[in-house]
């Protein structure tokens, strides 16, 4: 079957594991215009996953996740938060940059379900190691990967909820018991009208989870 899952080596027990394997990885066809893949960072033993869309085109350049401008935006929201930058792991729905090219500019394409789906073994394997207690889902796509597609995310965000929340979710995702909370993607808040209200936002979201953390 297509997607990423015999990309994944079978009884990893280290996330370097899974991080020398990601490059090998053709479960679906964005390895091919990419860059490179971009895996998740932080610590093994963070008790916050922060899971995003996927790369933007400085990840895709430089290998790392959040290291661009949302990701700057990111870091400076779990600052206001109140949340310690090493209890964090970030990683996203999708591992490698999906664009569309316009003339030498690459345009942001949001991955399809196709993609999110081939894509989720990955994450499943990165769960199933870090072992989170806090999972924050950040913007749609990762909803759509994490919580299933009708979750919508304006409506649902800043609270926290039990993970895993059916029997399905135990067999998607075998972690937990955990507490997952979605909030609006830093992209989002960059390309907000009212930067500072999406911004302020995303912080009181965040805070909930430091709550839990304290
Ligand atoms: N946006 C994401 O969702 N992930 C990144 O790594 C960078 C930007
Ligand atoms: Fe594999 Fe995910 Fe990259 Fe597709 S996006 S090739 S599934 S790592």
């Amino acid at each position: 079957p297509p997607g990423a899952q015999r990309f994944i080596p079978s009884d990893t027990a280290r996330l370097d594991d899974l991080r020398a394997a990601a490059p090998g990885c053709r479960g679906c066809e964005l390895h091919e215009d990419a860059t490179q893949v971009v895996f998740g960072r932080g610590d093994v033993n963070a008790r916050v996953v922060m899971v995003g869309e996927q790369p933007g085109d400085v990840e895709d350049q430089q290998g790392l996740p959040f290291v661009g401008p949302a990701g700057r935006l990111l870091r400076r929201a779990v600052d206001d938060a109140g949340i310690d930058p090493g209890q964090i792991y970030l990683t996203n729905a999708v591992k490698h940059f999906r664009f569309e090219l316009r003339g030498k500019r690459r345009i942001h394409q949001t991955p399809d379900r196709v993609h999110i789906v081939a894509c989720r073994p990955w994450l499943v394997a990165e769960f199933a190691l870090l072992r989170p207690e806090v999972i924050v889902v950040l913007g749609a796509t990762a909803a759509k990967a994490l919580l299933g597609p009708s979750f919508r995310v304006t409506q649902s965000r800043g609270v926290l909820m039990p993970w895993p929340d059916s029997a399905q979710r135990a067999r998607d995702f075998p972690i937990g018991p955990a507490q997952a909370l979605a909030t609006i993607h830093p992209s989002a808040v960059l390309r907000a009208d009212d930067r500072e209200a999406a911004y302020n936002g995303l912080v009181a979201d965040l805070t909930v989870a430091a709550r839990l953390l304290a």
